[in-house]
């Protein structure tokens, strides 16, 4: 049984659908994204999780009870926002505390006011708890300042600790990066990356950023239109994408795509080279996708373009080719050392081996085909 379990959800806001049917399980322990680009439907699915929004239709499950009617309060899950959401006017330690105090609080069945009501064992219990989570995330010496005096990055800690400090089921996490510079963005992720090992919880993400998703997650879910399109392993989808739209949303720069066909004899011809790959669909028009990586300059190479646009990374260089036939650039990532002599307008021939290319027929869906062990690399 899985920790939890997204049935068959869908949910329109008016006219408009938003989620289409989607079911996700998700396992005890793993880091799992929810990645697609703005609008599909991400933030809606995890507050349909968290209670904070209500399907029109579908379950929700938490370790194995239907929690779909039960309020966010009883669920038992920690959600982390992009906007930290910290009392300005609370010590890091207290806003820490806080989600302590209300339990208790709420327990209690008293309105969540602060301080005298509770025993001093309770605070010195609490105080405790702080001091862990704090050692944990390692704001310790931060505990006495209020949020205005600490880093976006701080920020985010405090905001994290406020959720661990109640030992959810899970932590949901919408975006929680976007706010911080790019430089914050990279190292939080590796953060986040080792408290997740560290606590060994549930951690549900969300982000529009595949990069993100690719770097942190133990499974990622790819969402598009209200739909999850393909879940798997990072390498899984970025190795084996099932669609198109998987293939491009995923991967910086975008997967290169021509446009082919498959002849006669099954032979897949792209612009105007007949290739040894074999496709068992005759003539239909395909399209080829194949990742910057994959294509390698060669004198011998049997396709050429023009070097169009240059971005130097300082680790690698993507090279922008103009290729004709080609309805967009193509893209190859290169060593700098290769890339040395190709000003803008050089024109340089390239190819790549059979085996690093993926099919996909008129509808993105993807094409099997074979090959011949004929490598260029
Ligand atoms: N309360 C609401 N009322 C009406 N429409 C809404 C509401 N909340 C979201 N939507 C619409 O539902 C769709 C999905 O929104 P959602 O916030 O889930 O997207 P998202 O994938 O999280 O996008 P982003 O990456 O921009 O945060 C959008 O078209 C949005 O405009
Ligand atoms: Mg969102």
């Amino acid at each position: 049984m899985s920790q939890i379990s997204l049935r068959t959800i869908t949910k329109s806001f008016g006219e408009t659908p938003v989620l289409n049917n989607v079911s996700l399980d998700i396992e005890e322990g793993e880091f799992v994204t929810l990645v697609g680009p703005s609008g599909c439907g991400k933030s809606t699915f995890l507050r349909i999780l968290a209670g904070l929004e209500a399907a029109d239709a579908g379950q929700v499950e938490i370790q194995g009870r239907d929690v779909t009617a039960i309020r966010p309060a009883d669920r038992n899950l920690a959600m982390v926002f992009q906007s930290y959401a910290l009392y300005p006017h609370l010590s890091v330690a207290q806003n820490i505390m806080t989600p302590l105090r209300m339990r208790d609080l709420n327990r209690l069945g008293r309105l969540p006011v602060i301080g005298p009501l509770l025993s001093r064992a309770a605070h010195r219990k609490m105080r405790d708890q702080v001091g862990e989570v704090a050692e944990t995330l390692q704001i310790t010496p931060l505990l006495d300042r209020k949020p205005g005096q600490l880093s976006g990055g701080q920020r985010q800690r405090v905001a994290l600790g406020r959720a661990m400090v109640r030992q959810p089921v899970a932590f949901l996490m919408d975006e929680p990066l976007s706010n911080l510079d790019a430089a914050l963005r990279v190292h939080m992720r590796a953060e986040l990356s080792e408290l997740h090992r560290r606590l060994q919880a549930t951690f549900v993400y969300v982000t529009h950023d595949q990069a993100e998703a690719l770097t942190m997650s133990d499974r990622m879910a790819v969402m598009m239109h209200g739909d999850i399109l393909q879940v798997g392993p990072p390498n899984d989808i970025y190795r084996n994408p099932a669609s198109l739209d998987v293939a491009r949303f995923i991967g910086s720069p975008r997967i290169n795509t021509l446009p082919g066909e498959v002849n006669g004899t099954g032979g897949l011809e792209l612009l105007g080279v007949t290739t040894e790959t074999r496709v068992r669909g005759l003539r239909q028009a395909v399209t080829m996708g194949v990742r910057p990586e994959h294509l390698h300059m060669r004198v011998t190479g049997r396709f050429s373009g023009t070097v169009r646009h240059r971005e130097n990374l300082g680790s690698d260089i993507f090279v922008h080719l103009e290729v004709a036939g080609a309805p967009a650039k193509v893209v190859l990532r290169l060593a700098p050392a290769e890339a040395v002599e190709l000003g803008l307008g050089t024109r340089v021939a390239f190819d790549f081996n059979p085996t690093d290319i993926l099919l996909f027929d008129a509808t993105g869906a993807r094409l099997a085909f074979t090959h011949p062990a004929r490598e260029v690399a």
